[in-house]
């Protein structure tokens, strides 16, 4: 974690905007993979957490599966990391705390859609943020119930640099047990 913090630290200054971009893989029940980028919002000892929608395609295959991939690919630095682990959702404290933290607009934009969902046409979408702005005019406008965070435990983290000749380094952590991890070096 130490690592990934100094990797972090170095990829915001090189990308101030986007660094925290990161693809999420999930498995269906069927046992096929999708993936898709979402952003990391905070990481630390108990692990890395987003913020999405419990009833999106991902929510779904998370709610069968908590088993996820995670990468970052931090092209200005010539890096990569490659997390695995399980997800667990995080308190509804901590959901609506990130929640209220947001602009306005975008914690409407979260009643107004019903993410991954067929949607008849863009003007369909627009008047759902409409109405849901009406509704929420004159007040707050609260977390909604299916909107949430999910944090990611690794159980195998790689970091991964380009090097001359495509000899690349990729360091391999494994956790074991008590919190310990081993590490191995891997051929490119
Ligand atoms: C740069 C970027 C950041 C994104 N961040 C998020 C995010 O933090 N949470 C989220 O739910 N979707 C995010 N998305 C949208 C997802 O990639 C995806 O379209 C959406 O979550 C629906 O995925 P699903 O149908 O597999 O559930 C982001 C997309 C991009 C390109």
């Amino acid at each position: 974690m130490r690592l990934f913090a100094r990797w972090f630290a170095q990829a915001r200054r090189a990308d101030p905007v986007y660094h925290n971009a990161m693809t999420l893989a999930t498995v269906a029940a069927s046992g096929a993979p999708s993936a898709r980028v979402v952003l990391l919002k905070a990481f630390g000892d108990e692990g890395f957490t987003f913020f999405t929608n419990y009833h999106s395609r991902k929510g779904r295959e998370l709610a069968g599966n908590q088993r996820v991939a995670l990468v970052f690919w931090w092209s200005p630095l010539k890096r990569q990391v490659r997390i695995e682990g399980r997800v667990t959702p995080v308190s509804r404290a901590e959901s609506e705390a990130y929640f209220n933290s947001r602009p306005r607009a975008y914690r409407v934009g979260a009643w107004a859609s019903r993410q991954s969902a067929v949607i008849a046409s863009r003007r369909a979408l627009l008047a759902q943020a409409r109405q849901a702005a009406a509704r929420f005019a004159n007040g707050d406008v609260p977390c909604p119930p299916h909107w949430g965070g999910y944090r990611v435990t690794p159980t195998r983290m790689e970091f991964w640099t380009d090097q001359p000749n495509r000899l690349h380094d990729r360091l391999a952590y494994r956790r074991v047990r008590d919190g310990r991890w081993t590490l191995h070096r891997l051929s490119p």
